[in-house]
């Protein structure tokens, strides 16, 4: 029987009747089928930016790094680099612009002024920066803005030298490029950070993000020319995202607000 264009009162596969009285509609569209599940969505719980020394007796697998990068959305658009050569160019520009980052008084001083210092103020703004009462219990010097944001004291040496360490820990690297500069490539690349940061975990393995020689300003700009030269990518594609990859004891969450505080209910 050919197919019949004419307009039917009742509902036909593909079509909704709605009615004017009844805003609800009823619909015999095609049979839907049920959402397939992301085994991804497993991990969620347990994904938490890393910040601590990977274990370098325990190597990330090329074929991990395959398996995370596959994970993405846009697998082209995701890179991941275990030559040493090139995780020490890219060790070498993080610690560099971080140095440029944290030198430039307005951005330092903006990180002291919302890091929040001790439980009691994590739990009253769960979100940025932080040092925890058993960091503090560690501490070098004692922890304020002031000690955060003056480069001459014990305590902003000390934090200066853990994070060199950290990154010197980074010989497993990906990054995501975004062909344009643009808004939507910055919200591409963030889902597949996402994603792959999963899949890590699904793998056993942690990631951090190195945004210092990524951020968009200008006493940061070399560093942000020099980081795209080494990974080779050139205008007007952009790296959205670049991290280490590896292998460490669990960390808990960052603090943050609840769910409730994003979505209105
Ligand atoms: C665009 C972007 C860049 C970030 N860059 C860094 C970074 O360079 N170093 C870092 O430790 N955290 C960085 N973060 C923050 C953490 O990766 C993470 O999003 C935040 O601390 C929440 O913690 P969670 O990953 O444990 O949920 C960045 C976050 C975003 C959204």
């Amino acid at each position: 029987m050919p197919p019949s264009f004419h307009s039917s009162p009742k509902a036909s596969p593909g079509r909704c009747s709605t009615s004017v009285r009844s805003p609800s509609s009823r619909c015999a569209g095609p049979r839907r089928t049920a959402p397939k599940r992301d085994p991804l969505l497993d991990h969620i719980l347990d994904r938490h930016t890393n910040r601590t020394s990977f274990d370098l007796t325990r190597p990330v697998a090329p074929s991990q790094l395959e398996t995370i990068r596959a994970a993405a959305r846009n697998p082209d658009l995701v890179y991941v680099n275990q030559a040493l050569e090139r995780a020490e160019k890219v060790q070498d520009i993080t610690q560099r612009a971080w140095d440029a980052w944290i030198g430039y008084a307005p951005t330092r001083e903006e990180v002291a002024h919302w890091t929040h210092v001790g439980n009691a103020a994590i739990a009253a703004a769960p979100y940025g920066p932080y040092v925890s009462d058993a960091a503090l219990a560690r501490a070098a010097g004692s922890v304020s803005f002031e000690t955060l944001s003056d480069p001459s004291s014990a305590q902003f040496q000390a934090n200066r030298t853990a994070y060199r360490r950290t990154v010197e820990t980074g010989h497993a690297h990906l990054w995501i490029v975004s062909p344009a500069f643009d808004r939507k490539g910055m919200f591409e690349a963030g889902r597949d950070w996402v994603r792959v940061h999963l899949q890590a975990r699904a793998l056993g393995l942690d990631m951090q993000p190195h945004s210092e020689a990524l951020q968009d300003f200008q006493e940061l700009a070399a560093d942000v020319r020099e980081l795209h030269d080494a990974l080779g990518v050139a205008a007007p594609a952009r790296i959205q995202m670049l991290g280490r990859i590896g292998h460490r004891e669990r960390v808990g969450p960052s603090p943050r607000l609840p769910a409730s505080a994003h979505i209105g209910v």
